[in-house]
């Protein structure tokens, strides 16, 4: 079911690539060029057949937070991906939506979505325009239809207004409903942590221990968790105890056995911010993570190569190491990015209760 929706998915794409190029306007909007940090790699969405206008990405970040895009008001966007958190579920291993039913995977933090190559943990979905259709009709979720959002956004004078002002369209098509929020994640570039401004020379300072710690990430951790991005975008199992009745991660997309318990490479961003961690949320902590690292690894067909010595599964890291490599983790923490009002809950949602955020039991961390 689920793998035949992605199918139905990747055939929207086409047809709506195809359909993209005509949009005609002639609508006064004020054009946005997201920042591209000198320390990351060429971004990958394609901008031109979304051009970003204040107008678009301000109509984003209102849908992204209002709760009309689920079945029964409760539940937005921002429910589960929480700026505090930098857009993670925090204390969720996994997330819930409507009627407080559970997901089966841990919420993945929003930020940098621009140089992706894939999305979700098992990189099911190819375009970040398509991203928010698995949470929107995912009974656990908004479990919403699209034609029925779509219904209650034309039904709004308000939003046709506004879409009308950034898109030049009287009617609010999949189309122009996706690109928006596409508009709105578009600008969540993060990308001023303390190391940054270390290593772009921009008066950042890294502590002697910090420094230790960067050295060890790069001996042990940065073959993965590559580039400015901290993820070289591949997936890989690195030996988190799995469940494969329940979850198989890449295969469910390829169908391939190889494929099996691998899951993308997550960023390691912001990790302060995002606990608990893992595709399942099974981790609580990072000191707990670096225990992964040495002593949890599990031996599997699938295991990564790079998590084996000498044929034992996990990597040699002595407790001071692991001290230095979580003291250089925090240095990763973007305080200007989570509380940046350009991207915080908008005034006019701010006293619409939320039945969701009651009755929340946390579960299945180690
Ligand atoms: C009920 C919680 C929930 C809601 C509501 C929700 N999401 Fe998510 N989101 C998730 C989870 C869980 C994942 C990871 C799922 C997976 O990988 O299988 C995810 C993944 C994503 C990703 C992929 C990120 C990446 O790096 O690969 C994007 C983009 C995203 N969500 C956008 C949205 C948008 C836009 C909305 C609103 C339309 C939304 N989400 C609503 C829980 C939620
Ligand atoms: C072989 C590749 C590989 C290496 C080497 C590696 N990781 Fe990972 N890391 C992964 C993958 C894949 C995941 C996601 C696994 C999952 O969710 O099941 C992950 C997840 C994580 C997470 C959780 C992130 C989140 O958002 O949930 C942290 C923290 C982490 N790794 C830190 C490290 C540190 C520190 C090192 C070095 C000691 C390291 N990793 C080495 C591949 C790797």
């Amino acid at each position: 079911m689920f793998k035949h929706k992605k199918v139905l998915i990747s055939l929207c794409i086409s047809a709506y690539l195809a359909i993209s190029a005509f949009q005609i306007s002639n609508i006064q909007r004020t054009f946005f060029k997201p920042e591209i940090p000198s320390n990351f790699p060429p971004p990958v969405y394609e901008l031109k057949a979304n051009p970003l206008t204040e107008e678009g990405i301000e109509l984003g970040r209102t849908l992204f937070y209002d709760p009309i895009l689920s079945s029964d008001g409760s539940t937005s966007c921002g429910s589960c991906h929480q700026q505090f958190a930098a857009f993670a579920h925090q204390d969720h291993p996994m997330s819930h939506g409507v009627d407080n039913q559970f997901g089966r995977r841990n919420a993945l933090p929003l930020f940098n979505l621009l140089f992706s190559k894939t999305f979700f943990w098992d990189g099911g979905v190819h375009s970040l325009d398509f991203s928010p259709l698995n949470a929107l009709e995912n009974e656990v979720e908004l479990n919403e239809q699209l034609d029925n959002v779509l219904k209650k956004l034309n039904d709004s004078e308000e939003y046709r207004d506004k879409f009308k002002k950034a898109f030049g369209v009287s009617e609010i098509t999949s189309k122009v409903f996706l690109q928006s929020l596409t508009q709105f994640m578009a600008t969540l570039v993060s990308a001023n942590s303390r190391y940054d401004k270390f290593i772009r020379n921009e008066g950042g300072l890294l502590t002697a221990e910090e420094k230790e710690g960067l050295e060890l990430f790069e001996q042990k951790c940065s073959s993965c968790h590559a580039t400015g991005l901290f993820t070289d975008g591949s997936f890989r199992n690195n030996g988190v105890p799995n469940n494969y009745r329940f979850d198989k991660g890449r295969e469910e997309i390829t169908l391939n056995a190889s494929d099996r318990g691998k899951y993308k490479v997550p960023s390691l961003r912001n990790i302060e911010f995002t606990a608990p961690y893992m595709h399942d949320g099974s981790i609580s902590s990072l000191e707990k993570v670096l225990d992964h690292y040495t002593s949890g690894v599990e031996q599997s067909a699938t295991l990564d190569p790079l998590l084996k010595q000498n044929n034992q599964p996990g990597l040699a890291i002595t407790d001071p190491e692991k001290k230095k490599i979580i003291a250089f983790l925090m240095t990763l923490s973007d305080r200007e990015f989570i509380t940046d009002k350009r991207f915080s809950e908008p005034e006019l949602f701010l006293n619409t209760p939320k039945p969701n955020e009651k009755n929340h039991s946390h579960t299945n961390n180690r």
